[in-house]
Order: C-alpha cells, then structure tokens, then sequence
C-alpha cells in the first residue's frame, strides 16, 4: 500500500482515541497477568507485548506513538510486579525504524538499573515474518510465547494474515488487538487486483459475499464475516469488533480483540468505556442500540435485554457474564441481575441459605429468568 506520508507526521483524533484504549487496556492487563504469572510460574519469565508496525515511535508535537504509549503504561505498572515486561517494537519502513531507534535508546537511558522493564532494540523488518520467527524460536527452544499481547496497527488491511493471527492464539495466554480500515478498503473492493490482499486477511474468499451490497449492509456483512473467520479459522474463542464510526455514523475502522480468556474480553470492554466521548466520533459495537452509541447503554437497557433474549433459560451466573460479554454492548452486568431479582424475573436456584438477596457473587450460582407471558408485549430487542 502506497504511504507517501512523512517519517513523523501528524496524529489524527482517531489515533489519539486508539492510543487511549490501548493504555487503559495494558492498564488493566498487565498487573492480571503479572499476578498469574507469579502464581502459574512456568510463563517465561516476563509478560511480552509486540507491536508489529510501530511507527517512528512519536507524532508531530511530540505526541507519543504506540511504542510510547506502551512503554510509559508498563513503567507506571511494572515496579511491583515479581515479572517483568519486555516490549518488542517491529516497523517496515526504514526512515520511521531509525527514529524509533532512537526514540527508543533515549527512553532506555532514562530507565537506569530497571529490571522490570526489558525494551528491545526495535526491529526493522515486515511484521508477519518477524512474529513468525519469534514463534518459531520459542517452538525450538521449547519457551512459552504467552503470556503476549500483539498489537498489530497496520495502515490498511491486508499487511498480516488470518495464518498469522492463528499462529499466535495457539499459544496459552496470547491474545491479539489488530485493526482493519474499512475506509481505505471499501471504495476499492471491486478493484481485483486488492482481492489476494484481502483473501489473505480472511484466510479465505468468504468475504466475496459483500461484493454485490452497499452501505451499512456491506459493512455489518463484512465484519460479520471477519468475526466469524477469526473464530473458525484462527481459533479465537472469543473474537470482538469495536468500530471508530464519524459523525455520520459510517465506519472509518474496526479494531478486533481476539483472546481465549474472557476476563481479557471483559477488560477491553470496559478499557472501551473509559475512552474519551468528547471528539467527533465514538467507538461502538455492534450490539449497541440507537446509531450503534455504545455510552448510551445502561442498567436498565441490560435487564430488558436480558429479561428479553434469556426468558425462560436457566444459567449460572458465569454463563451470564459470557453472554453479556459477547451479546450486548456492556461489561458489567450484575446490577442488571439485580435489577431483574427485584422485579420477581430473575429467581435463584437452590441459592444456599446464607445468600444474600440480590447478590450474585458466586459464579456457580444458578438462576432461572422467567418466562415471558404470552400477553405481555415483547420488548424491543438489541438486535434489530
Ligand atoms: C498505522 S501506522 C502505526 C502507528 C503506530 N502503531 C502508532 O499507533 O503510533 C502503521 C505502521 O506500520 C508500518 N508498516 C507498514 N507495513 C508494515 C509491515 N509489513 N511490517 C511492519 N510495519 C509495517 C508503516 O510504515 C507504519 O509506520
């Protein structure tokens, strides 16, 4: 893809919103991960994050790249953690390698006898062949990869590989944070020498489906058919699309996260929810009511959802959770349990008797929702 822009450039509002939900993520990922891996032990010894196209590093105005963004996040964290974390920084192009080099090396002067950060020198070098031969180094010295976050922030949309992205969930505790650009895709779809790019993203020719469709039709197909391929053909137990939507409601991006834990499903989520409202766009997801707002979404929404799509199904508390997690736009969803206990929807089963009404603490605990009577009008559902 042709990338006429300076080394350093200008960072849009998109970036800066992107760069805010990767720190509250690592924010939140870090110290869970630090304290598994004290107690699991055998995880190699370190928490490990790659980006896989880094870029120079920083913006114009010296406004931090994701490589910084990553590095000051795991400083703040790292000082009590018994692990530490090591940050590998990959980038392609050989003017933006140089300046993150040496972005890099100041940052690294600054951090003394740290033993708790390790920030290697940045590779120059095209990101999917690299992960790759990190894989494949780990595989012979029989190392574990995990646990690792990838972030892979490419321009467009083909620059990795669907192989790629199954390669790395294969190992315990990775997980990946990749982005795609619907904007720099769709006006060109029908041009068929993008479509090997395309097929190779996919790991297939699925995505053909969308060919014939315009508008929203052509984006929700899309991402459908993308979230569904990360799942069967990656192997991520949970796959999940936030978009970046402008003014007009139209998808500019999608950021994924793949991972095979919930709590790391659960975590993004709720990094989404701190993610600054103010700029002309928002981040949604699909499962979002009115113009796919995701900040609009609250307790009373969740409880009609659930009271809505679970009528009549027994569940533990954690199988709620997952479907709250994969099916709604929220990441809490307790006070929804609680709300629904309250109003006679929601009834415990066999709860010991020590539990306390309206506590759902216990994950193990079984709950029926009742069944909806058949006078009672349907309520709107999320879905439509
Ligand atoms: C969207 S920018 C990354 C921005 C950076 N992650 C940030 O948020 O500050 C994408 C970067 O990937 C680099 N790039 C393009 N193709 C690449 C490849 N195959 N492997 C590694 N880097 C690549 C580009 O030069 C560019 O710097």
């Amino acid at each position: 893809m042709a990338d006429p822009k300076e080394a350093v450039y200008p960072a849009d509002p998109h970036t800066t919103a992107k760069h805010h939900i990767l720190e509250e993520y690592l924010k939140r990922w870090l110290p869970i991960l630090a304290k598994q891996s004290q107690r699991v032990g055998g995880t190699n010894g370190r928490l490990l994050y790659v980006d896989g196209f880094a870029g120079a590093g920083e913006y114009i105005g010296n406004i931090p790249g994701s490589p910084l963004v990553a590095i000051q996040t795991a400083l703040q964290q790292c000082q009590n953690f018994r692990v530490p974390v090591q940050i590998k920084l990959i980038e392609l192009r050989h003017d933006r390698a140089v300046h993150l080099q040496k972005i890099v090396a100041e940052r690294r002067s600054g951090l003394g006898n740290n033993q708790k950060l390790i920030i290697d020198d940045p590779i120059e070098g095209d990101c999917e062949a690299e992960i790759h031969k990190l894989i494949t180094e780990h595989e012979q010295t029989r190392r574990k990869l995990g646990p690792a976050l990838f972030f892979l922030d490419q321009f467009g949309y083909s620059s990795f590989s669907m192989d790629l992205i199954g390669r790395i969930l294969k190992n315990d505790v990775c997980e990946v944070f990749s982005y795609l650009n619907w904007n720099l895709l769709h006006p060109f779809m029908t041009d068929q020498t993008k479509w090997v790019g395309i097929t190779k993203a996919f790991g297939g020719e699925e995505w053909r489906k969308v060919l014939g469709l315009n508008g929203k039709q052509k984006e929700d197909l899309f991402r459908d058919v993308y979230v569904h391929a990360l799942r069967t053909r990656a192997g991520a137990k949970f796959s999940y699309p936030f978009a970046m939507r402008d003014n007009n409601n139209r998808v500019i991006y999608w950021l994924f996260f793949c991972s095979n834990n919930i709590r790391g499903l659960e975590e993004m989520k709720k990094a989404m929810w701190q993610v600054d409202r103010s700029g002309s766009f928002e981040f949604s997801d699909k499962h979002a009511t009115q113009h796919g707002k995701l900040f609009s979404y609250n307790e009373q929404a969740l409880a009609a959802a659930l009271e809505s799509s679970l009528d009549g199904r027994e569940m533990t508390v954690a199988e709620i959770q997952e479907y709250v997690l994969l099916n709604t736009p929220a990441c809490n969803f307790k006070s929804a349990l609680q709300n629904l206990e309250r109003r006679g929807v929601l009834t415990p089963i066999k709860a010991p008797p020590s539990r306390r009404s309206c506590s759902f603490t216990d994950d193990t605990l079984r709950v029926r929702i009742a069944k909806k009577k058949a006078c009672i009008a349907q309520q709107p559902t999320l879905f439509g």
